[in-house]
């Protein structure tokens, strides 16, 4: 059954394109009703190539309904990174003093190659380099179609090359659009009253954080801490690139502060690293804009892929996948302040029967679960243990194949373990075994585990700590394990959910 071969690594409940390449999410606004999903797209092939903004848009951020190409290459370049927002006051005189949609995004092209239109940098003329510059775009029929705003592009630096990923909100305070980007090392703050005109009012970065990689898709926002929401901080998300030295590829960091409206403080030590997602897939993960106030919450995407073998995942005719929505929010721990992550809640929609373990089953070695049949579940499990090493889990699990999500006891690690998860050699890096630390209450560990037909995503203490990994087993091995090594590991809950497929193609 060719159609079987052609997409056995297709998720069923995870956004991923019709057909053709996907990246990084863009665009996400919630308006009447509708959460948009847009997103780095190449129709023609699945690899990179020029960018359009193709289109989604879902009612429970499960069940996506695909849509025409939103925004294609013009004259100005291709489509870049960047994001949406609804003017509820026309601030852009876009709408004739109604309400609509404008996407803020970068249009990346090369400066003109012939010597009359060369611009002059530090003296040099400058023909033929990248070029990247900020342009909008705006709906008037709920994002069903697109007008390039006729002065484009709004914002340019012709000194910097990397200078894109506008990520643009409305600060409440300051009563004035903000719109954050990436310069390079750093990030950037302007301001502006009708989305046209910007203002530069800070910059933040060049010597904090982690530079492993060029800084791209900048997010900013305000989050409660432990709920409270006269206790807050501001976050600002800044995925970093591959790295060609080191095996993580690219990742998306945080730092906690505040914004005044004009610039961002840091709170952390400049040299602290914090990452979103420990595992090797979550990328260029931004939020929602425009979420009601009645709902509340901050609610985050990833692209689940890594920039070390993106273009190597052995898919046909599409290619990458979103990581599940996630709410996210902020929690004091003893280390600090930190974000949680927890998948969004209507996830639990697509929940079928449960099937469970007697609480308090012990588990010595491995002992593989019922006649589970199905590539969609999800986990939850909560262990307790006095002396062990190391236990966990296995999940997409066969004769040949087995990812393993273990915690190493004696030394607080967490990991996913993917060097028998399947199909893996295509890229040197991708077969790993890799983690962080995690902090548990005493000795005990809860897990939430979700997995589709080429992912695992790990959610331990509550969301403390998340791990986000491709993987491609055979649609087969469907098996899954409880172990432990060293001992004897309780396992207090242990719920296993089929999730439905919805997946329509
Ligand atoms: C991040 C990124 C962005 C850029 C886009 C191009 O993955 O490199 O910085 O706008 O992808 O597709």
């Amino acid at each position: 059954n060719t159609q079987t071969k052609l997409d056995k690594y297709r998720p069923q409940f995870h956004f991923s394109p019709k057909s053709g390449w996907l990246n990084d999410p863009n665009g996400l606004v919630y308006f009447e009703g509708e959460y948009h999903l847009f997103y780095q797209h190449y129709p023609d092939k699945n690899v990179w190539g020029p960018m359009h903004w193709g289109h989604a848009v879902s009612k429970d951020l499960a069940h996506w309904e695909h849509l025409p190409i939103a925004l294609a290459p013009d004259s100005n370049g291709n489509i870049f990174s960047g994001s949406a927002v609804v003017d509820w006051n026309d601030t852009s005189g876009f709408f004739d003093g109604g309400t609509g949609l404008v996407a803020v995004f970068t249009h990346a092209d090369t400066y003109p190659d012939t010597e009359d239109d060369a611009y002059v940098i530090d003296g040099e003329r400058v023909t033929g380099r990248p070029r990247q510059r900020q342009s909008l775009a705006y709906s008037k029929d709920r994002g069903r179609t697109w007008t390039m705003y006729e002065g484009n592009p709004v914002l340019a630096d012709a000194e910097i090359t990397d200078f894109r990923d506008p990520k643009v909100f409305w600060h409440d305070d300051a009563k004035h659009w903000v719109m954050v980007l990436v310069a390079g090392d750093h990030a950037r703050f302007y301001a502006s009253a009708n989305l046209k005109e910007w203002t530069l009012t800070g910059k933040f970065g060049a010597s904090e954080g982690s530079h492993a990689g060029v800084w791209e898709c900048p997010d900013l926002f305000e989050l409660p801490i432990d709920g409270n929401a006269e206790n807050a901080k501001w976050v600002l998300l800044v995925s970093i690139g591959d790295d060609p030295e080191s095996p993580e590829g690219s990742r998306t960091q945080y730092f906690i502060g505040h914004f005044d409206g004009h610039t961002f403080t840091n709170d952390l030590d400049p040299e602290e690293i914090l990452w979103m997602d420990h595992g090797r897939d979550n990328y260029a993960a931004v939020t929602w804009s425009d979420v009601p106030k009645q709902d509340g919450r901050r609610l985050l995407i990833g692209w689940m892929s890594n920039w070390k073998y993106a273009n190597h995942t052995p898919t046909v005719e599409w290619r990458s996948a979103m990581t599940i929505p996630r709410t996210i929010s902020l929690t004091r721990t003893a280390e600090g302040i930190r974000m949680v992550s927890k998948p969004f809640e209507e996830l639990s929609e697509l929940r079928g029967e449960p099937i469970s373990l007697p609480p308090g089953t012990y588990v010595a070695g491995e002992r593989v679960l019922f006649d589970l049949s199905g590539n969609c579940y999800e986990i939850e499990a909560e262990f307790t243990w006095d002396d062990v090493t190391e236990f966990g889990l296995k999940v997409c699990r066969s004769d040949r194949e087995e990812t393993v999500i273990g915690f190493e006891a004696t030394s607080g690690f967490l990991f996913i373990d993917r060097t028998r998860s399947g199909e893996s050699g295509f890229h040197d890096t991708f077969p790993c075994k890799h983690g962080a630390a995690l902090q548990t209450a005493g000795n005990r560990m809860k897990m939430r585990i979700i997995v589709d037909r080429s992912s695992v995503e790990v959610f331990a203490e509550d969301g403390l700590v998340v791990l986000t990994d491709l993987i491609f087993p055979d649609p087969s091995s469907m098996g899954v394990a409880l172990y432990s090594k060293g001992g004897e590991v309780k396992v207090n809950t242990f719920v296993y959910y089929p999730l439905k497929s919805i997946h329509t193609e």
